[in-house]
């Protein structure tokens, strides 16, 4: 890997410290107890400044993977400001539930859901302040209903997940329906070795000023491996349809290697 591709992502992270170094502290010098949560009120200012570019790098493929596909209950892991939101077909999807544990997100989210007519009062619009890992609170939010959700969407989310994979699994086996879909743009580990190995280096800095997210997840690859349990207690099969791809001229050489996927549960018994 060439040194600029590697260290490139020096220029996010001076651009990050550049936006938010300053408003963190102040935020902190204003209300000390804001110390226990520094890389979420960090994150919050960065992504305040950079949501809408980043956004609209990857507007195109997040519009042929959402639009179509997203029906009925969506729940958004990891909503942010709510730039998922515009690649709902207000038709097509009858509820939005925003999983988003950082609260400072949620005024703009709550706004931009309500220029799409998703609103709290009508039962439209959920914004739940959990983390993607509480399935407990998610299912007790959704009226302690089972596979209640139609499809999971997740954009640039499922990298900030402690214990990822199990959270992952726990959604799909429990929150989602037979049939449901998940829908997810995600950066992932490189499969090439030498990307792979720049993107282990940067994840420990990396996960520090961005909220947990780590840029060496390999979540496409536990996303394959979820598995359901059947009568016999045997692993089975979970999906009855898989796809997997990539971002089309996207170089091979960048520490933040996108997926794109959609991946639906097979219909039929439902693990409890
Ligand atoms: C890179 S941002 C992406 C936001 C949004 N999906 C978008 O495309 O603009 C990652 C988001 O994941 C959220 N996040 C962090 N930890 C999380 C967790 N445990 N469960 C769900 N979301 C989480 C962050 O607060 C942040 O809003």
């Amino acid at each position: 890997m060439k040194l600029a591709n590697a260290f490139g992502l020096w220029t996010d992270l001076s651009l990050a410290l550049q936006t938010a170094l300053i408003p963190t502290i102040k935020d902190v010098w204003k209300k000390p107890s804001t110390i226990s949560q520094l890389s979420r009120t960090f994150m919050a200012h960065v992504w305040i400044v950079f949501a809408s570019q980043v956004d609209a790098n990857a507007r195109t493929v997040k519009q042929e993977l959402f639009l179509p596909n997203a029906t009925g209950v969506v729940l958004d892991i990891g909503a942010g400001l709510g730039h998922g939101i515009q690649y709902l077909d207000r038709t097509k999807v009858t509820k939005y539930v925003a999983v988003e544990p950082n609260t400072r997100m949620h005024p703009e989210l709550r706004r931009i859901a309500a220029t799409a007519e998703y609103r709290e009062s009508d039962g439209t619009l959920v914004i739940l302040g959990c983390g993607a890992e509480e399935i407990t609170i998610i299912l007790e939010s959704l009226g302690s209903t089972m596979h209640s959700v139609d499809t999971i969407t997740s954009v640039m989310s499922m990298c900030s997940i402690p214990s990822a994979e199990d959270a992952l699994r726990g959604l799909v086996r429990h929150v989602l329906k037979p049939g449901g879909q998940l829908l997810f743009y995600e950066h992932v580990l490189s499969p090439r070795q030498d990307v792979a190995w720049w993107q282990r280096f940067w994840a420990p800095m990396w996960q520090i000023f961005y909220d947990g997210c780590r840029l060496d997840c390999p979540t496409d690859i536990w996303i394959n491996e979820i598995k359901d349990v059947d009568d016999n207690g045997e692993e089975v099969d979970i999906w009855s349809e898989r796809k997997l791809w990539g971002v089309p001229g996207e170089t091979e050489e960048t520490v933040f290697h996108h997926v794109l996927g959609k991946f639906v549960k097979r219909e039929g018994r439902m693990l409890k």
